[in-house]
């Protein structure tokens, strides 16, 4: 008895199945056009309509690279903001960081720090004049060396690490101020370029689902930032040869920061605050 009912009752599942086939065939045979346009416009794809988890997904993102800017900032604030001997990051800091300057050799800056009180201020203010025209042989040889060997040579030829300045050769090399090397700026180069390519790929991919913006302007705020990342990397390069290039340094890092920060605040808005005022969103941001 189970047997033939259980049988019948398979009998009749498969035959609802097929109908519901045949049924959704003809369904969608007769609404063909309409439904066309509503699959090829999903009216839900926009920041405002999508549904939780992707808000949570891409707010958990940006909250993230957020902070992870703000730490930047700060990062940048504390090495190169510094290379001046002053809070802030100017021009000049770039020029120091990557192209280098005389005026900021080891020596000099250690002689107005922490060597300060090894030698009193004449012999102080002949040193750096003396690094500063070059530190030439013949200087060193008629006066300066014996500046360094009743100063500095005390330790600096006896405690290990330091630099010995019994050497000529090692008094020059504290004397330059060289900048970034080759092998940093390309190190740092490749990591800079890669890492903040996905940053801002997702970030745009995130503000590319924004509704009423212009679409020339939607595509030129995600278009711009790998611009000017490009244009940052190469100016870096182009400050070793010549300091005068740490404008576009300075430029393309404000730009790409200022319209990073636009494009997140959107989305954000978009997200979380548009959604609140109770209307809907039917545009595909997707679509032009
Ligand atoms: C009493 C020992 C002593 C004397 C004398 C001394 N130094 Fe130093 N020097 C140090 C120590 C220790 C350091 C490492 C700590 C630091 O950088 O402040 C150092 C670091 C330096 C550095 C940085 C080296 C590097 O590669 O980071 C320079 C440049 C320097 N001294 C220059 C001088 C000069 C120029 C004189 C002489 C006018 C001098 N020092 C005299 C102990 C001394």
């Amino acid at each position: 008895m189970g047997y033939v009912k259980s049988k019948s009752s398979t009998v009749l599942t498969v035959y609802k199945n097929v109908r519901r086939l045949i049924d959704s065939y003809l369904v969608t045979k007769t609404h063909k056009s309409k439904q066309m346009k509503t699959s090829n416009n999903p009216s839900w794809i926009n920041l405002p309509s999508i549904g939780l988890s992707l808000k949570a997904l891409f707010s958990g993102y940006l909250i993230t690279i957020g902070l992870g800017a703000l730490i930047a900032s700060a990062q940048i604030m504390m090495t190169h903001g510094m290379a001046d001997g002053e809070l802030g990051l100017s021009i000049d800091d770039i020029v120091y960081s990557y192209h280098g300057d005389p005026k900021h050799s080891k020596i000099e800056t250690k002689l107005n720090g922490s060597m300060k009180d090894k030698a009193p201020l004449i012999e102080r203010t002949k040193i750096i004049k003396w690094v500063r025209n070059g530190a030439s042989k013949e200087q060193w040889d008629s006066g300066i060396k014996t500046i360094f060997d009743n100063r500095c040579i005390a330790c600096h030829s006896t405690i290990p690490g330091l630099p010995d300045f019994t050497q000529l050769e090692e008094v020059q090399a504290a004397s330059k101020s060289s900048g970034a090397s080759m092998s940093s700026l390309t190190r740092v180069s490749h990591i800079h370029i890669f890492a903040i390519a996905f940053i801002f790929f997702f970030n745009g991919l995130i503000f590319s689902l924004s509704v009423g913006l212009n679409r020339c302007f939607k595509a030129l705020m995600i278009s711009l930032p790998f611009l000017c990342l490009i244009f940052d990397v190469f100016s870096w390069w182009l400050t070793k040869i010549h300091p005068s290039f740490a404008w576009i340094t300075m430029i393309s890092g404000i730009s790409y920061s200022l319209i990073s920060a636009i494009t997140w605040v959107t989305s954000m808005y978009q997200m979380w605050i548009m959604p609140l005022k109770g209307k809907k969103y039917t545009q595909n941001a997707w679509r032009d």
